[in-house]
């Protein structure tokens, strides 16, 4: 694999942790990214409660401003990424690449061997962004997103060490 693009558009952007004071914006975010399937507080709550199992990252700008956020489920040694979502106004630098990266490098931390995610076979950004940290698709679930009849692909990662 290629390594991915380069993080050029990512100067004075860092990676904090999750804070209750971010839940209204990021269910605002939300909304603009996923309408009908998007978080709301409440669901962000559960999130944030389900700690140190689930674990978030957000990224922000110099003005503290958030422009993305990711976090994963560890569980034993499978693990899903939950989500990996960028602001509209932020996409396309790289942010979502610098944000995968942390994800995985939280994942091997935590000794898990396998990540999964299912990804609308219609987000095409999201289908690069997963193939180039190393996503293969291992399954389609047909018609799974509902309205649309738009298909999910099952893509996995398999982390560190031998595997068999
Ligand atoms: C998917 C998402 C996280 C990507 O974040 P981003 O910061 O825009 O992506 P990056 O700039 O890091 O680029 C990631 C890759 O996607 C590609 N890409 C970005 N936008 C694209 C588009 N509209 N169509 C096709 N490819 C695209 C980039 O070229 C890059 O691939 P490359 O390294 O081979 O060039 C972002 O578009 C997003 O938040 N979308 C809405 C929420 C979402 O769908 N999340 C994923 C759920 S599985």
């Amino acid at each position: 694999m290629s390594s991915p693009a380069g993080t050029a558009g990512l100067e004075g952007v860092r990676l904090r942790e999750l804070e209750w004071t971010d839940l209204e914006t990021l269910a605002a975010l939300e909304q603009e990214l996923f309408e009908g399937d998007a978080w709301s507080v409440e669901s962000w709550w559960h999130e944030l409660a389900g700690r140190p199992r689930r674990d978030y990252v957000v990224a922000v700008g110099e003005s503290g401003a958030i422009l993305g956020y990711a976090g994963l489920d560890l569980a034993g040694e499978t693990g899903d990424v939950m989500t990996v979502a960028v602001a509209p106004h932020a996409q396309g630098r790289g942010l979502g690449h610098h944000l995968l990266t942390e994800l995985l490098r939280r994942a091997e931390a935590s000794g898990i061997r396998s990540l999964l995610r299912e990804v609308r076979a219609d987000n095409a950004a999201a289908r690069k962004l997963y193939e180039r940290h190393g996503f293969d698709v291992i399954s389609v679930r047909r018609r799974y997103y509902q309205p649309g009849d738009v298909d999910a692909l099952v893509m996995r990662k398999l982390i560190g060490g031998t595997h068999g």
